[in-house]
């Protein structure tokens, strides 16, 4: 592997390591950062400390070729880079399980957040990838801009000054791939918010979202994008150069969603950031009480109603919370008008406390995101960006706070650097000669101090009953500090100070470990109480905005808390107390900005700027104590462990003590003597350089020692191998050897069994062969034998049949004899019977003659007579008594009667039968009641009007003449029809009106009343047609099977104007004949005429026109079907009846 040449040593610009500087002087050390700067070497190391001066422009350092050049490096190896701190940090979490933290202090502009961006960016580019990885960490890049934006603004010092403190803790696995993240944020300026010092902008966001978002966005949030609309906005710096908030808004959106940020929250936050905005331009104006007090109201009332829309508050609340305040002291509530005054001061608390609690939700938000999901233990490397020290022309609470930090992080610097490694070289037994520094602890406790500290009292001060003011506050001071080194005012009892007239009043001073600050009081108890009003709490709590609610808690009515919140200054020192505890339990790296000059302009160095810095920041006793003392310190078994095989005699082991094997090493090695020393239980190294030469030895001889494991093990493998090989190659010889002896006796095998089975074939076959012709003798013994027998057995056969043969002829003939014998017999005797019975009837009549003549004389005239009257009655009684048991039934239509018996009997029994039927008719009238008879009146009626005139009318007979079809005087739906008729109906059935222009039909409803035909609709029931019977001539059918009629009405009656009606009924029979009955009836006029006929004329208007029937032979669907032919005719074509 090449060298590479390029080291530290070798950097021809001043010198890369302040501790090599020569002679060693303030001025020498500022001449070497000028001149390092202006070769645009911007970092410089004292030891493992990196100094960086900003450049105040981009440079080409930070590619990734760069990144690549310094990984993996040793830390001296290369030109001093913040990439080397932070290989080195990240090396030695990942290798030797160091939690790390990076401590980048400096002034407001010296370039801390964006060394510490350099070192995420280095960190992220170095450690593992894949997609889950590469996922946590543009996460944790991302979470930047959102911060940037919500919490940086442009301030005299700086363009993107950070107004918060920001601790990040990223945390990696075993494997050194990052996991997440845990952000802490340190006391937003949030009074930035509302008042922003001159030449300073507000929070960068405000800016971004006017300048970046649609207008369509805009719109919704109800803005404008002229920044002089809005009162908390300066206007004055409003444009930074080189700043394009527009562009920013987009990335700061695009950074939110990365970072995990939901729609609807992005919506949220920017309606607060909206909120703020409206809130700044609510007005207020005085309004006279009559107790002579000034209550202030809302001037114009637009802004507070479109803030109020926008959050979801009802207006009317957060109008009265601006006018009235609510004290409550012991369970009493006490309502208090606000002045104007008051009014402004309660608008601007609201808007800081909205914007900062905005704030802390957002870092929360983000945490939520970027937190690590394993439980597992993880490495930690903590970035600490922190805002830097800070000297205004008027500075208030806020830089108090800030200062005080700075203090704390010099602390920690003096003791992990400066006091603890001198109480090293002691308790190491190193011989060491102390040297001196400034330790700020007693300004720090100045600060802290829980008894006598400025925050302390400030807390006493801001919690004592009666009137507090921030005068009263500078007295406490005046009086308890008075004594203090550090402190002063012009109060102050510090003789030392009296004659100070450049100390104002209302001020006091601290001479911090980076010089003399002068602190204004006014606002540091409003500023430390930090107080809301609680109706304005409880205003926003009542806002229905789930964000707006979740902010403020405290304005629940369910959870009033009457104790006191925590003040401002009590929160931050507890929170940088924790931040402390946690930082020391960490392995620092530290980077130390400087800032070259106040103008934020490249290329130039402002000497007396620089010696500030480098005076404060105490950078020329770090150079001293590290040029006093070792750069390189380790404990004797981690470095045998690490050098040992640079030596014969420690390699591979060393069984003696460690120490004993450290010495050897050196020894053997030949380093100086002055180089290092040895401490008690660690070895010190003078110069890095040893440690250099130490480490490139090391890097040799490992290689080395690869080659030779390498060696051997190749030696191993390829032996192995062949062994494995030769035993194989045995193993598979025998194997072969086995397998085709196996082959050959099989073949031998086959053969055998193949000779052995054609041998046993011919063998078989053989004995087969014999077998048959064996076989075939028996048979053809057998055969000759049968066919002998067959011979002998069908002569006999022959014998035999020609003797039955003969035997039958025989029988025949005879037989034939015997019936030719017999049928003689036969006829004889039949002449012969015949003979005797003519000869036995001539003789009875021959006899009976006889008798007549002898026995004449003996019988009476009339005894003949009487013999025949007997013979008669006895005949009629028979034939009465018969006809009594078989008459017929008494049905009217029985036609039955029993047969006449005798001839002479003819006339009684036809006019028995004559009688028989009218008794029996008579008893069948007898039966009926009126209705009935009426029913059969009609029936014989409508028989004597259609039978055998109309073809429908045998169909009829059976049907009963129901009349009402609709039931009409039942169904709701025809009520009103119903009750239009005083009369009783007598029909009512639903017909077919024929149009009279095309022939179609449309359903009707036909109501027959005494005096009426009513056609009526048949949905509505509305009456369409009313015709007095009077006006009716005569009414026309066919003599089909159909139930065509025409009603004819009498010319020249009202009824008669549209003309006859053309109808079709199913129950055209009934119809016709109810209303040739009540023409019947009636005497007023004349009876109705029914004409049938195939063809009839109506009166359509003033057409007449001729409705023709037509028979045809029925098809499938046997229905009427109905025509208009032309003007003169009207077709009806009528299936015949089957
Ligand atoms: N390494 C650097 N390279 C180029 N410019 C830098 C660098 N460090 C700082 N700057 C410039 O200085 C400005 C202030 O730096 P910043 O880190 O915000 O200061 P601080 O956080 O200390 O207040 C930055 O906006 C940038 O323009
Ligand atoms: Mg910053």
């Amino acid at each position: 592997m090449e060298v590479k040449t390029k080291s530290l040593l070798d950097n021809m610009i001043g010198v890369g390591d302040m501790v090599l500087l020569e002679p060693l002087s303030e001025e020498s050390f500022i001449e070497n950062l000028r001149k390092r700067f202006d070769h645009n070497e911007i970092y410089t190391y004292i030891g493992s400390v990196v100094i960086s001066v900003n450049p105040y422009k981009s440079m080409l350092i930070y590619t990734p070729e760069r990144v690549e050049e310094y990984r993996n490096r040793n830390f001296y190896e290369l030109s001093p880079h913040i990439y080397a701190l932070a290989d080195e940090a990240y090396r030695s979490l990942r290798d030797q399980d160091k939690d790390q933290c990076i401590l980048i202090t400096g002034e407001s502009g010296a370039g801390k957040t964006e060394a510490s961006k350099l070192v995420m960016s280095y960190v992220a580019a170095v450690c593992g990838k894949g997609q889950e990885v590469n996922k946590v960490k543009e996460q944790l890049l991302q979470s930047n801009p959102v911060l940037e934006a919500f919490g940086n603004a442009k301030t005299v010092r700086n363009d993107n000054s950070s107004r918060f403190g920001k601790y990040m803790d990223i945390e990696f696995d075993f494997k050194g791939d990052p996991l997440g993240g845990v952000i802490s944020n340190y006391l937003l300026e949030k009074s930035r918010v509302v008042k922003q010092p001159r030449g300073e902008r507000n929070f960068h966001i405000f800016y971004q979202l006017l300048s970046g978002a649609s207008d369509d966005t805009l719109k919704k949030l109800k803005l404008d994008r002229d920044f002089s609309k809005y009162n908390y906005l300066s206007l004055d710096s409003a444009v930074v150069n080189g700043l394009d908030d527009a562009t920013n808004f987009r990335t700061v959106r695009n950074a939110m969603q990365i970072v995990g940020f939901m729609e609807d929250e992005v919506q949220s936050v920017l309606e607060l950031v909206a909120a703020v905005l409206k809130l700044g331009n609510i007005e207020f104006k005085p309004e006279s009480r009559c107790n002579g007090t000034d209550e202030s109201r809302v001037k114009d009332k637009n802004d507070l109603k479109e803030m109020c829309e926008l959050l979801g508050i009802e207006q009317s609340v957060l109008e009265r919370a601006f006018s009235y305040r609510t004290v409550e002291a012991k369970m009493e509530k006490v309502s208090t008008t606000l002045n104007v005054a008051q009014a402004y001061y309660a608008r601007d608390a609201l808007a800081k406390n909205l914007y900062s609690r905005l704030f802390s939700w957002i870092v929360n938000r983000i945490n939520e995101s970027i937190k690590a999901q394993a439980k597992t233990r993880h490495k930690v490397m903590g970035v600490l960006d922190i805002y830097g020290f800070e000297i205004f022309e008027d500075n208030s609470f806020e830089q108090f706070i800030i200062n005080y930090c700075n203090e704390k992080l010099q602390q920690i610097f003096i003791e992990l650097t400066l006091r603890e490694e001198q109480e090293e070289y002691v308790r190491e037994g190193i011989e060491w000669t102390n040297i001196e520094y400034f330790n700020n602890a007693i300004i720090c406790d100045l600060i802290e101090n829980h008894q006598n500290g400025i925050l302390a009292m400030l807390d006493e001060e801001c919690l004592r009953p009666g009137t507090v003011t921030d005068e009263t506050f500078l007295d406490k001071l005046n009086m308890i500090c008075a004594e203090h080194q550090h402190f002063e005012s012009r109060l102050s009892k510090n003789s030392k100070f009296l004659n100070d007239h450049s100390l104002p009043h209302c001020c006091f001073r601290i001479q911090h470990y980076a010089g003399k600050v002068l602190y204004r009081v006014e606002g540091f108890v409003d500023k430390n109480n930090d107080l809301l009003y609680r109706d304005l709490s409880q205003a926003m709590y009542k806002a229905n905005h789930t964000l707006i609610k979740h902010l403020f808690p405290e304005g629940n009515p369910a959870k009033v808390n009457l104790k006191r919140p925590p003040t401002a200054g009590f929160q931050f020192k507890a929170s940088v107390g924790t931040l402390m505890r946690n930082l020391q339990t960490k392995n620092p790296n530290y980077i130390r900005c400087i800032k070259p000059n106040d103008k934020k302009a490249p290329h130039i160095f402002t000497e007396s700027l620089v010696c500030h810095q480098v005076r404060y920041l105490g950078l020329m006793e770090n150079v001293r104590v590290r040029r006093a003392g070792y750069a390189f310190r380790q404990a004797y078994e981690p470095c045998l462990e690490r050098y040992k095989m640079l030596c014969k005699r420690t390699w591979p082991h060393w069984r003696g003590p460690a120490r004993e094997g450290v010495e050897m090493l050196m020894a053997d090695l030949q380093v100086p003597a002055e180089e290092f020393s040895y401490g008690r239980s660690k070895i010190f190294i003078r110069n890095p350089r040893t440690l250099f030469f130490l480490e490139e030895r090391r890097r040799q001889c490992l290689q080395d020692l690869a080659t030779l494991i390498q060696k051997i093990y190749r030696g191993w493998k390829c032996r192995t191998h062949f062994l494995l090989l030769k035993k194989s190659q045995i193993v598979v010889a025998a194997w072969y050897r086995r397998y085709a002896q196996q082959k050959k006796y099989e073949k031998i095998k086959s053969a055998t069994t193949v000779v052995q089975s054609y041998t046993r074939g011919w063998q078989a076959r053989k004995l087969l062969r014999e077998l048959k012709h064996q076989k075939r003798c028996e048979e053809a013994v057998t055969t000759i034998a049968a066919y002998w027998h067959g011979t002998q057995a069908r002569m006999e056969l022959r014998r035999l049949k020609q003797e039955v043969r003969n035997k039958h002829a025989v029988t025949v003939i005879w037989a034939y004899w015997q019936g030719t014998k017999a049928r003689r017999e036969l006829r004889r005797l039949k002449e012969e019977a015949k003979r005797k019975h003519a000869v036995a009837v001539i003789w009875a009549y021959w006899k009976g003659l006889k008798v007549r003549r002898e026995y004449r004389k003996f019988f009476r005239a009339n005894a003949g007579k009487k013999i025949y009257d007997f013979t008669i009655q006895r005949i009629m009684q028979k034939y009465f008594l018969g006809l009594k048991r078989t008459l017929p039934s008494m049905s009217p239509v029985d036609k039955n009667w029993p047969a006449r018996p005798y001839v002479f009997l003819d006339g009684v029994h036809t006019e028995l039968r004559r009688i028989f039927h009218l008794w029996r008719c008579k008893k069948y009238k007898s039966k009926f009641t009126e209705e009935k008879k009426a029913v059969y009146e009609e029936k014989l009626e409508a028989s004597e009007l259609f039978k055998d005139k109309k073809s429908l009318y045998p169909s009829s007979v059976s049907q009963p003449f129901k009349g009402d079809y609709l039931e009409i005087s039942k169904n709701p739906k025809y009520q009103k029809l119903n009750s239009s008729f005083d009369e009783k109906v007598l029909l009512a059935d639903v017909v077919n009106k024929i149009n009279r222009a095309n022939g179609k039909g449309t359903t009707r409803i036909l109501l027959l009343t005494k005096k009426n035909v009513v056609l009526a609709d048949q949905k509505t029931g509305q009456v369409k047609a009313s015709v007095p019977l009077p006006d009716l001539t005569s009414v026309s059918v066919s003599t089909q099977n159909d139930g065509f009629f025409a009603l004819r009405l009498k010319e020249g009656s009202a009824s008669a104007v549209k003309g006859d009606f053309l109808l079709s009924s199913e129950h055209l029979i009934e119809t016709i004949t109810k209303l040739h009955h009540i023409g019947s009836t009636a005497s007023d006029r004349e009876q109705l005429n029914v004409d049938i006929s195939d063809e009839f004329l109506v009166q359509f208007k003033q057409d007449k026109v001729c409705v023709k029937f037509i028979q045809v032979a029925p098809k499938n669907g046997n229905s009427v079907s109905c025509k208009r032919k032309n003007n003169r005719l009207l077709e009806v074509t009528v299936p015949a009846s089957a």
